[in-house]
């Protein structure tokens, strides 16, 4: 059976960033509540014109050269995201056409914030199973279209971007364990209900969230199945050197390290500076410690992430 390593990162965000003070001129908000409720000071919002599979495809060049890899050696491309291109063909079609290599196999996985989470699950399955050798995994998103930029309540706590991974086959140990969970009793909470629908758009084409019950569910779930994931694979919180949370707020964030007995000091945080990018956000911060030489090769990491559905997923590995 073959194990599953990252053999190279890669990010992009768009270059336009928002602060909390540009914020405050289009909706009855200040730099002071958005910060104090969610650590977001800034976020990145894609230009007109740049889909979700260019931001995917810039990160994903990047991902490549650092696996020192070409693009035809890719035998599968998952792109998470809920801010596809299209309805159909999948996003990830289209990035491989923009890589240009033809052929592999590719699909979308829709686990919204936990998407990520999804998709480096199906790959290691992919990979342990000896379908697959090299798998291009991406997050991606375009977040900023799903929001009513009149609802204070929302706009102010996402981004666009993408992150990818390169995963391949080694004798070495990369994943050492993995758990997903999904409550579809859950998915009024969080959810964008629009549909395209006899010519139209069927319902609101903007993300709603109850907020209070976003928060109460993603703390309880995120700390359990951190627990979880490194209980089963035979770890304890001591093992970990480095948490990559999925970025939503840090309030969040810090609650569910304190759950798990973990200090802030071990947790990539890119919140500040990107707000939540949806299935993007695991990718993004994953690839800015590892650039920024936190993350060293050999360091056992804890993933974590949790989104609409509700879905959330946990990965523990030595990267
Ligand atoms: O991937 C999962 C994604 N989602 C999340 O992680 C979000 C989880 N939820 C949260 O982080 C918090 O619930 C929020 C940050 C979204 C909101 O914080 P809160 O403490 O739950 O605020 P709230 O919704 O209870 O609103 C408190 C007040 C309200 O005013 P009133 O009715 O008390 O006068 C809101 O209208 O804050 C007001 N408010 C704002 N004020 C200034 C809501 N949004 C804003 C805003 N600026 N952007």
């Amino acid at each position: 059976m073959h194990h599953t390593r990252i053999l190279g990162t890669g990010s992009y965000l768009p270059a336009n960033r928002l602060t909390n003070d540009d914020l405050s001129k289009i909706v009855d908000t200040s730099d002071e509540w958005i910060t104090e409720r969610t650590g977001i000071k800034a976020r990145h919002i894609a230009a007109s014109g740049e889909q979700t599979s260019d931001l995917a495809v810039q990160a994903a060049r990047i991902a490549l050269d650092d696996a020192k890899i070409s693009a035809e050696d890719i035998d599968l491309i998952i792109v998470a995201t809920s801010t596809p291109d299209m309805t159909f063909p999948a996003t990830a079609c289209i990035v491989q056409n923009k890589l240009g290599i033809g052929g592999c196999a590719a699909f979308d996985v829709q686990a919204v914030c936990a998407g990520f989470m999804y998709a480096v699950v199906t790959a290691n399955a992919y990979i342990k199973s000896g379908m697959a050798k090299k798998v291009l995994v991406i997050g991606a998103e375009t977040f900023s279209r799903l929001l009513d930029w009149n609802d204070r309540r929302t706009c102010v706590l996402f981004g666009d971007g993408a992150g990818a991974v390169v995963l391949g086959a080694s004798d070495e140990v990369g994943i050492i364990h993995a758990k997903l969970k999904a409550d579809g009793a859950y998915s009024h909470i969080l959810k964008t209900p629009g549909k395209v629908a006899s010519g139209a758009v069927d319902a609101s084409p903007y993300l709603y969230m109850d907020g209070q019950a976003v928060y109460k569910f993603a703390v309880k779930a995120l700390a359990k199945i951190g627990a979880d994931v490194l209980l089963e694979a035979g770890l304890t919180a001591a093992d970990v050197d480095w948490v990559i949370p999925h970025q939503a707020n840090y309030r969040i964030i810090e609650s569910t390290a304190k759950h798990l007995g973990l200090p802030m000091e071990k947790v990539i945080l890119t919140v500040q500076e990107q707000g939540n990018t949806s299935a993007a956000s695991i990718p993004l911060a994953l690839d800015a410690g590892i650039r920024d030489g936190r993350i060293q090769r050999g360091n056992t990491l804890l993933l974590e992430g949790i989104g609409g559905g509700f879905a959330w997923g946990a990965v523990v590995l030595k990267y």
